[in-house]
């Protein structure tokens, strides 16, 4: 098992990474946690893999209860939250209770914010299981629903006590889900770390194979870049954007294509753009745009949108980085290095739909 420290001015708290869930009563044991109960909350197909697993396992140790809601996006609104309330009053939740999220981001944005805010924040552990959720959402705190189409509008800051990750639970996940999650992992190695893309080009068979040592190194270092990020910039008031290289472009893309493409799948689409855009400020090559694709291509990840260059630009506008009608970039100044750019140069930013849009 590897375990990584991450430091916010909230709280410090362990990531735990591991093939099995054999340490987990004993990440709950070094936690300090006294719960006086643990909710588990897990949506119907993460339900089908691992709750009577994870349920009895703590069940040993503590007295545990669940709550399962419709697995997917949609459920992602504060309907579902003040369900989880009722749920927590019936089952007499108190300030000393623990809730546990055992799934992907939409149980863990909604199982965080729930802990943020009943009786005014209890405790709550991560237990990701997919690799998006791995390698970002888990980690950092982001926690919320969407509001009247508005992707994450209303949410919180706050930190679980420690996530507990699980590798071998991506055996179960659909591959065009962990693809997703490849496009989010590639993503560090551009932002920040360029040793671990050349990692990931270089092991790209093993990850695609889901060989455990494998993932683990590379949610290791996913956790380890985004550890770093938060701990410098816990609330996004610069550093963390840059967590957004390749979502400017890929929102907008998501947008436009009703959510029918997965976000990671947009990120990919996206970070294709940011990379040409990077070309087109003169910080990177053509062969940097290449190698992208190729590595993408190999994760079976789109790198073109059905789009038309308008729209994906004029969607642009409703990013949450843009502001009096500025555009604001993530783009490389090298390979393992970004930065926000936010010169709004219209003339490049098109340039960069065009490569990847009709
Ligand atoms: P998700 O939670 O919807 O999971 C994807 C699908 O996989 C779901 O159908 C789920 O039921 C299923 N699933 C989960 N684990 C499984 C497993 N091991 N085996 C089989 N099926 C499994 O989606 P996601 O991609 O994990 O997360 C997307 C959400 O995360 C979005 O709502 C997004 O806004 C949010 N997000 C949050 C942050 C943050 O920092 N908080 C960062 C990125 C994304
Ligand atoms: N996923 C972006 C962030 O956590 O800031």
């Amino acid at each position: 098992m590897k375990v990584l420290e991450v430091k916010t001015a909230l709280k410090d708290y362990p990531i735990y990474i591991d093939h099995s869930y054999d340490e987990l009563v004993s990440a709950f044991e070094k936690s300090g946690l006294k719960p006086s109960k643990l909710c588990i909350i897990t949506d119907t197909n993460v339900e089908k893999y691992y709750l009577e697993t994870i349920e009895s396992m703590l069940s040993e140790k503590y007295d545990v209860c669940h709550y399962v809601f419709e697995a997917g996006e949609n459920s992602k609104h504060l309907g579902t939250i003040s369900d989880f309330y009722n749920f927590f009053v019936e089952e007499k939740l108190d300030r000393k209770s623990v809730v546990v999220a055992l799934g992907g981001g939409v149980v863990g944005d909604m199982a965080g914010f729930a802990a943020s805010t009943y009786m005014r924040g209890i405790s709550f552990v991560q237990v990701p299981t997919t690799l998006l959720a791995q390698v970002d959402s888990s980690v950092g705190g982001k926690t919320g629903v969407d509001f009247n189409g508005n992707k994450n509008m209303i949410g919180a800051f706050y930190q679980p006590d420690f996530v507990f990750i699980n590798s071998e639970t991506l055996k179960t996940l659909p591959y065009r889900e962990v693809a997703a999650g490849i496009a989010e992992a590639i993503k560090y190695g551009y932002i920040i770390d360029n040793d671990f893309l050349e990692y990931c080009i270089e092991n790209k068979e093993r990850i695609k194979s889901l060989d455990n040592n494998a993932l683990i190194e590379v949610i290791y270092k996913c956790c380890e870049a985004k550890a770093y990020v938060v701990s410098k910039d816990e609330k996004e008031l610069g550093l963390r954007a840059i967590l957004n290289f390749g979502h400017t472009f890929g929102h907008s893309v998501e947008t436009l294509n009703n959510f029918k493409l997965l976000h990671g799948e947009c990120v990919a689409i996206g970070m294709v753009a940011a990379l040409y855009y990077s070309m087109e400020c003169g910080n990177t090559t053509k062969e940097d745009i290449e190698n992208i694709e190729k590595l993408l291509e190999f994760f079976e990840l789109p790198t073109r949108c059905d789009n038309n260059v308008d729209e994906v630009y004029n969607q642009m506008f409703y990013d949450k980085k843009t502001s009096s009608g500025k555009i604001k970039i993530v783009a490389l100044k090298k390979i393992g290095e970004a930065f926000i750019d936010s010169s709004n140069d219209v003339a490049n930013i098109k340039k960069a739909i065009e490569y990847i849009a009709k």
